[in-house]
């Protein structure tokens, strides 16, 4: 018999044994869902953690529209010999970036919060820079740093999240998989 079925075996015995089983559903979590129903997709599971985590979002929405910004700079600025493929990536990230910026504001207002764009606090918010270099290394590097401030705090959130809310940690190991991919271009064109 293998191990699983061996585990089921005895499980089976213990609550046929009248024993409490170990996992079971919080009942009274499961009667205030169906109450609190102003609150959306939030219920009292991630309910505790909803604001903190929303907070925690709008500081990524804000270093993802920054980093929008600093990429199509990058791409209508970028000169030089090897620019004309570099700018083009650019602009493919700008339009990952766009994409991770909706996707966070989306989970926000799932979350019951309100997703923060204004601009007057977007560069104190983001956790990455903007940058105006005008030599196409410069940018290179720019934009290196800036995805490795985003892999190092995607990954911070993914750990503290962990269990209190599985959605958007699915979604931000998702954004962490894309960054991850954007600072290894970027860290080899710098080698060139
Ligand atoms: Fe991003
Ligand atoms: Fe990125």
């Amino acid at each position: 018999m293998s191990s699983s079925a061996n585990e089921n075996k005895v499980e089976q015995r213990r609550i046929a044994d009248g024993e409490q089983p170990r996992m079971t559903l919080d009942d009274n979590a499961i009667e205030a869902a169906k109450k609190n129903i102003d609150r959306g997709a939030v219920t009292p599971h991630a309910g505790p953690w909803a604001q903190e985590i929303v907070k925690l979002l709008n500081d990524s929405l804000a270093t993802e529209l920054v980093c929008v910004l600093r990429y199509k700079r990058h791409h209508y600025t970028a000169t030089g010999l090897k620019s004309p493929a570099i700018a083009e990536e650019f602009m493919v990230h700008a339009n990952d970036e766009a994409a991770h910026a909706d996707r966070i504001a989306e989970r926000i207002v799932q979350l019951g919060g309100e997703p923060d764009f204004s601009p007057d606090t977007l560069t104190q918010r983001s956790h990455a820079d903007y940058n105006d270099a005008k030599d196409l290394k410069s940018m290179i590097r720019a934009n290196l740093i800036a995805e490795r401030v985003a892999v190092e705090v995607y990954s911070q959130l993914i750990e503290m999240i962990g269990d209190k809310d599985s959605t958007t940690r699915r979604l931000l190991e998702d954004i962490l998989a894309d960054e991850q991919e954007h600072a290894d271009e970027l860290a080899d064109w710098l080698e060139d």
